[in-house]
C-alpha cells in the first residue's frame, strides 16, 4: 500500500517532538476528526437546512451563519473530549473558553480557531475553510489557564494549519518542520498524504485583494496595483486577479501556484480586516514554513505581540519575491 494516512504520518513524525509524549499527536488527530465532521456537514449543507443565517451577530459585528456555529461547536466538543487542550479561543466567542473537564484541565496546549472561514461563501457552494493554531500553555499545568496562554506571538507556535472544503477536502499543517497536505479520501474516511513537503513558488502571477475597496487603500498598495496591470512580458505582467473571499481558499491556491494575498488597512477597517490570532498568525506560519513571506507591511506577522484575542492586522503574504515587491512600493 503506498498511501500514508494522517494518523500514520503523525506517528512517524512523533519522534521530532520528544517533549510531546504523544499529546500533540492526539491533538492533531482530534483536529482531523473535527475537520471530517465539518466536511461532512458542509457536503450535505444544501440538503439539511443548515445553510443561511443563524440570526445572531458575532463579536466582530458580522452575521453568524448556521455552519459557523456547527463548526465552532464541533471543535469545542472534539477538543474538550480529547483532553489535550486546557483553553481555546475562537473567532465566534467573545472570550477564551476554559476546557475544565477532568482530563482537559490538565492539558498542555491551547488552541485558537477560525472554525469557518469564508462565511459569505457558505450559501453559494464556494470553497470555505477552517484555520487552527496550537500553542503550549505558559501557565503551570493543572492551574486555570489565563489569557496569557492564548496571547502568544506566532514565534511560539507549536503547530498550525487549515482545512479547505473545496472540490476535495484538504488538511494542510505544519509543526515547524515544513508543510504537508492531506486530502480526505471519502471512500475510507481518512486524510491521506497527497502534498508532501509543500514549497511555495518564489514568484507567481496572481494577486488576491478585494479591489472593491481600492479608493481606500494606502498609496503604496494603489501604486502596486497599477504596476501589476502594466504590460511587461519580462516580469509576466499583467498579473491575474483571483479573489474568492475565503482567505483559506485564496491562500491555498497561491501557496500551490504562487501568488500574493493582501488585506490592507481601509477606511472601514483601519487595522485591516483579518484577525491576528485566528487567521493571520496560522496562515503566516504556513507561508513561512513553505518558503514564503508574511508581513503586516511594518513587521513579520509572527513577530507581532498580541494584545487582544480579536485583534486585527493588515497582511501581505505569499510568494517571497511578490511580497517583497509590494513592500518596495510601500516604502516609496
Ligand atoms: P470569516 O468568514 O471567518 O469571517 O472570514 C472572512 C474573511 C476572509 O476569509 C476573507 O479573505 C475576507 O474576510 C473577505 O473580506 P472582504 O469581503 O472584505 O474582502
Ligand atoms: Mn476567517
Ligand atoms: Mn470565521
Amino acid at each position: 500500500m503506498s498511501i500514508t494516512t494522517l494518523g500514520q504520518f503523525i506517528i512517524e513524525k512523533q519522534k521530532d517532538f520528544p517533549y510531546a509524549k504523544g499529546e500533540l499527536s492526539r491533538l492533531l488527530r482530534d483536529i482531523g476528526i473535527a475537520s471530517k465532521i465539518i466536511s461532512r456537514e458542509v457536503n450535505k449543507a444544501g440538503l439539511t437546512q443548515i445553510l443561511g443565517d443563524h440570526g445572531s451577530v458575532n463579536v466582530q459585528g458580522e452575521d453568524v451563519k448556521k455552519l459557523d456555529i456547527i463548526g465552532n461547536e464541533t471543535f469545542i466538543w472534539a477538543l474538550a473530549k480529547g483532553g489535550e487542550v486546557c483553553a481555546m479561543a475562537s473567532e465566534e466567542n467573545d472570550d477564551m473558553i476554559l476546557l475544565d473537564g477532568e482530563f482537559s484541565k490538565n492539558g498542555k496546549y491551547v488552541i485558537c480557531i477560525d472554525p469557518l472561514d469564508g462565511s459569505s461563501n457558505i450559501d453559494v457552494n464556494v470553497s470555505i475553510g477552517t484555520i487552527f493554531s496550537i500553542y503550549k500553555r505558559i501557565t503551570e499545568q493543572g492551574t486555570e489557564a489565563t489569557q496569557a496562554d492564548i496571547l502568544q506571538s506566532g514565534n511560539h507556535l507549536v503547530a498550525a494549519g487549515y482545512v479547505v472544503y473545496g472540490t476535495s477536502t484538504m488538511l494542510v499543517f505544519s509543526t515547524g518542520k515544513g508543510v504537508n497536505g492531506f486530502t480526505l479520501d471519502p471512500s475510507i474516511g481518512e486524510f491521506c498524504l497527497s502534498h508532501p513537503d509543500i514549497q511555495t513558488p518564489k514568484d507567481g502571477k496572481v494577486y488576491s485583494i478585494n479591489e472593491g475597496n481600492a479608493a481606500e487603500f494606502p498609496q503604496g498598495i494603489t501604486a502596486y496595483l497599477k504596476w501589476v496591470k502594466e504590460n511587461d512580458k519580462s516580469t509576466s505582467r499583467p498579473y491575474s486577479a483571483r479573489y474568492i473571499g475565503s482567505m483559506v481558499a485564496d491562500f491555498h491556491r497561491n501557496l500551490l501556484k504562487g501568488g500574493v494575498f493582501i488585506y490592507p488597512p481601509t477606511a472601514k477597517s483601519p487595522k485591516g480586516k483579518l484577525r491576528l490570532m485566528f487567521e493571520c498568525i496560522p496562515m503566516s506560519f504556513i507561508a513561512e514554513q513553505a518558503g514564503g513571506i508574511s508581513t503586516t507591511g511594518a513587521q513579520r506577522v509572527l513577530d507581532v505581540e498580541p494584545t487582544e484575542i480579536h485583534q486585527r492586522v493588515p497582511v501581505i503574504m505569499g510568494s517571497a519575491n511578490m511580497v517583497n515587491k509590494v513592500l518596495e512600493f510601500m516604502k516609496m
